[in-house]
């Protein structure tokens, strides 16, 4: 049975019945904790009650919460606490690494689970991978996992996020091949090294594409993520145009693959950028 079918179950007799086709129809899991985006304000007054009969219904789940928004170029959380014991921070582990996490400080987006995957599997043995919106290791920690030959540099300038990543790359023991830059990635990306960067971020500007293209050492790979209109995904991006101009470098737009759907008009893509020095 489908989680809201299940819900509706739960909850017939203890919530007005015109409200039982208003409830959520899916959460995300992170670790032991449920999170609901975009609760449905007529069901607002039922939200613990909705939150505890979710903790009955699925064995995983100790704590539901709302995510609310997500501000800042931290991209920190917004988190309110519905049910279950009160805290946020929690281990979630996919495709074999372990996540040290709070999820009221630091973004971790389930929806994004299908690139970590495809990440482990389009890179090469001996690769050197630079991602420069590290976080706490989101895109890149299952590529160092899974990929024993491959050695990544992974830039972040929020202490909080980089304190989790160091301890996320020694709980994963790829402390030998993971290195950790803490720092503005638009002055402490290092150059001329890299056969692949990962750039997960969705306010990308010139500078930090310009480091991006100065990072790769003869030739490689940058996957550029952006937010665009679902009727425009073929949309130019205007810092991939300025530095076809200006950089000297030879940049082919190879492939757009859509992430996830980010809201009913738009869509998180991802440009698979093939870039050579001239
Ligand atoms: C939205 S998170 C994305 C994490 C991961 N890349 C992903 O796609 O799932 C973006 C991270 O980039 C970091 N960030 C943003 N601007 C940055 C900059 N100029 N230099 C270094 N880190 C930056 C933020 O602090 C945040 O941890």
């Amino acid at each position: 049975m489908k989680f809201k079918e299940k819900l509706k179950e739960s909850l017939k007799g203890i919530i007005p019945t015109d409200l039982l086709d208003k409830l959520p129809s899916g959460y995300s899991v992170i670790g032991d904790i449920a999170v609901f985006r975009h609760l449905n304000p007529k069901v607002d007054a039922y939200k613990k009650m909705i939150g505890k009969h979710l903790i009955l219904i699925d064995s995983k789940v100790k704590i539901v919460v709302e995510q609310v928004d997500t501000i800042s170029s931290y991209r920190k959380p917004v988190i309110k606490h519905i049910a279950g014991e009160k805290r946020t921070t929690t281990i979630h582990k996919e495709f074999n690494t372990i996540f040290n996490i709070d999820l009221e400080m630091i973004t971790f987006s389930p929806g994004n689970k299908n690139e970590r995957n495809h990440l482990v599997q389009t890179v090469s043995d001996n690769e050197v991978i630079c991602d420069m919106f590290a976080c706490i290791g989101n895109l890149s920690l299952p590529i160092a996992v899974n990929k024993p030959s491959v050695r990544i540099y992974g830039v972040e300038w929020n202490q909080i996020a980089f304190d989790f990543l160091k301890q996320n790359i020694e709980a994963n023991k790829v402390d030998d091949r993971y290195f950790p830059i803490y720092g503005d990635n638009r002055k402490s990306t290092p150059k001329n090294f890299a056969t692949r960067v990962l750039m997960g971020y969705f306010d990308i500007d010139y500078n930090q594409f310009k480091c991006a293209l100065e990072a790769i050492q003869i030739q490689g790979w940058i996957h550029y993520h952006s937010i665009l209109p679902r009727d425009n995904l073929e949309q130019p991006l205007e810092t991939v145009e300025q530095a076809r101009n200006e950089s000297g470098h030879k940049i082919e737009i190879k492939e757009i693959r859509q992430i996830k759907k980010y809201s009913p008009r738009l869509y998180h893509i991802c440009s698979d950028i093939f870039v050579e020095k001239c």
